[in-house]
């Protein structure tokens, strides 16, 4: 019988793409892609990563199942492509049983190449503007059009109890677009739950569309609403809806059909964001960022047990143009979290114990530590990090004793934000 591959192959001049197929014959197939007739000479194929597998048609569906929003149209084999999906596409084929072995790897991928997407910035005499002015209102825009991976949705949601989807009501309302015709222009969000919403029993899911200049799923400038409810599927565009999370037909909504609300909300509306969700009383499941917890607007929160950490953090986001973009976020919620599997991280144990390196005593002689380390026997009160805090201490009988960050000074020099807590 003869033998079965699976091939990565990408043109020279079109490094935004690659294509991922199988062949029984991989020179064969090289100089068929290289023979292309309307092809420049210059775009020459070359593959990126080859290996055997006992069964290609079966691993090909995986990849198409699992990269579905990476594919660049429905009917092809092309995929979006970077050095970071790269990688995923080959631990992922990797992983599958039907792998035999590596025949060729292109080595000279750079690593992690992260492009931030610049937008044009207005001119600053234009705008009466300061340049630091302008560059922390575009830093923030970028953000707010971080897409979530479906990967980063589908490992945090399923650790929860399925018990919590039953018969509930799910209300995504930051910009969670559906578009039933294209996977791609439908929020990881909205997807997950529309692609579960038989095995987590859900009565209802409900998503809004944001209309903004700034188009996202490509949905159009006016906001919609987004019903799925058993299986009737409808999208209604009310007039005057903004699609906002504070429009009052979405706080109507939050407020009398939501049961569960799950997103990623804007980065720049966060404070007004989880204002709102927390004082609402509804359960959620949110992504921020993960340096809330040592943020003055957002401590309050985490002192008075109204919200805490999920399971993961997620380093990786896509931009709209379907780049690997890193920024610092982490789910928050107020789920129980069973066994926080973050507590193994924390060594609480004796002060005399931890290693000098890390803990000291600032200029006002408070105590800091860190590397998860935590005094049992302190009384008085000490300053940690985000990641204890992250990693479940509040769980195990200390308390946050301040509602504001807390900055240490050593020999008058500011060191990084803490958080001051007592044990209880
Ligand atoms: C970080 S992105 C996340 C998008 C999507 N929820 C996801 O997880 O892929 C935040 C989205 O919220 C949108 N947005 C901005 N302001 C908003 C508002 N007031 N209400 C709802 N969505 C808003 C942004 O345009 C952007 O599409």
């Amino acid at each position: 019988m003869s033998k079965q591959y699976i091939y990565i192959v990408q043109a020279m001049l079109e490094p935004a793409k690659c294509k991922i197929g199988v062949t029984n014959d991989l020179e064969r197939r090289l100089k068929e892609y290289n023979n292309m007739t309307g092809k420049s000479k210059d775009n020459i194929y070359q593959y990126l990563f080859t290996c055997e597998v006992s069964d290609m048609k079966q691993v090909e569906d995986d990849i198409k199942d699992e990269f579905r929003r990476l594919r660049e149209e429905k009917s092809r084999e092309i995929y979006f492509y970077n050095s970071g999906l790269f990688e995923d596409y080959v631990k992922f084929i990797k992983s599958r049983k039907m792998f035999i072995k590596e025949i060729f790897i292109k080595t000279d991928i750079q690593k992690e190449v992260v492009k931030i997407v610049k937008r044009e910035k207005p001119s600053l005499g234009e705008r009466g503007l300061t340049k630091e002015n302008v560059m922390k209102k575009a830093r923030k825009v970028d953000n707010d059009e971080f897409y979530t991976r479906y990967e980063d949705v589908e490992k945090e949601l399923e650790m929860y109890d399925s018990e919590i989807w039953k018969e509930k009501t799910v209300f995504c309302n930051c910009d969670d677009a559906v578009d039933t015709e294209d996977n791609r222009k439908t929020s990881a969000f909205s997807l997950y739950f529309m692609q579960n919403f038989k095995k987590l029993e859900l009565k209802k899911l409900i998503c809004t569309h944001f209309g903004s200049v700034v188009d996202l799923f490509n949905q159009g400038a006016k906001g919609y609403i987004f019903t799925k409810d058993g299986f009737s599927e409808f999208k209604d565009y009310p007039k005057g809806y903004t699609g906002s999370f504070d429009d009052p037909l979405s706080l109507k909504i939050l407020n009398e059909e939501a049961d569960i609300v799950c997103t990623n909300p804007p980065f720049s509306r966060m404070m007004d964001y989880w204002k709102i969700i927390i004082k609402s009383g509804k359960e959620f499941l949110i992504i921020s960022n993960i340096a809330n917890v040592v943020t003055s607007a957002y401590i309050t929160y985490f002192k008075e047990n109204k919200i805490w950490a999920g399971y993961n953090e997620i380093d990786w986001f896509l931009t709209p143009k379907m780049e690997l973009t890193r920024a610092a976020g982490y789910w928050y919620t107020n789920f129980p979290i069973k066994d926080r599997p973050k507590y193994k991280q924390l060594k609480i144990i004796p002060l005399e114990d931890i290693p000098e390196k890390h803990k000291k005593y600032d200029d006002s002689k408070t105590l800091l530590v860190d590397n998860c380390y935590i005094p049992n026997d302190y009384e008085k009160i000490f300053a940690v990090s985000t990641r204890p805090i992250l990693n479940g201490l509040l769980e195990k009988g200390y308390k946050i004793i301040q509602d504001k960050q807390y900055i240490p000074y050593i020999n008058n020099k500011a060191r990084f934000a803490r958080i001051l807590v007592q044990k209880i």
